[in-house]
């Protein structure tokens, strides 16, 4: 059973945006699979570094739309996603510093990190741009 599922209502009627929600979804259920079936600590930390480097591609083209199209929560949107990398550095170093321990809370921190982002940010922006295809 994955850990995330796609809903509709997550679309910012962004097609790249919406294509990277998808694959970060899916990127964090593979994480989630790979957490449960006990893989190795250097599986989890490369596959963790490849989460962490797609999720600040995708910030980064989030931010150009919302410059591009003069969003007016560019700031606020923009400081949630510097927390988020920040939290997600934080994961990353509990798992290397302890693996055993952080592996049981590291799927559920990131469902909980990402959702929460998505259903307030990432809602907002697409009730604003949304409506205005590209
Ligand atoms: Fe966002
Ligand atoms: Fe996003």
């Amino acid at each position: 059973m994955a850990l995330l599922q796609w809903k509709d209502q997550y679309s910012v009627g962004i097609a790249a945006v919406d294509h990277e929600h998808r694959e970060l979804i899916d990127l964090i259920n593979r994480l989630h699979d790979q957490l449960m079936a006990h893989a190795g600590k250097t599986t989890v930390s490369d596959f963790l570094g490849e989460l962490f480097n797609g999720i600040s591609a995708h910030f980064a083209l989030e931010e150009h739309f919302m410059r591009e199209r003069h969003y007016d929560q560019l700031s606020e949107h923009k400081g949630d996603h510097e927390r988020l990398l920040d939290e997600i550095r934080d994961i990353m170093d509990d798992f290397e510093a302890n693996a055993a321990t952080a592996s049981g809370a590291l799927a559920g921190r990131l469902d909980a990190w990402f959702s929460r982002h998505f259903e307030t940010h990432d809602a907002r922006l697409h009730r604003a741009l949304g409506s205005h295809p590209h």
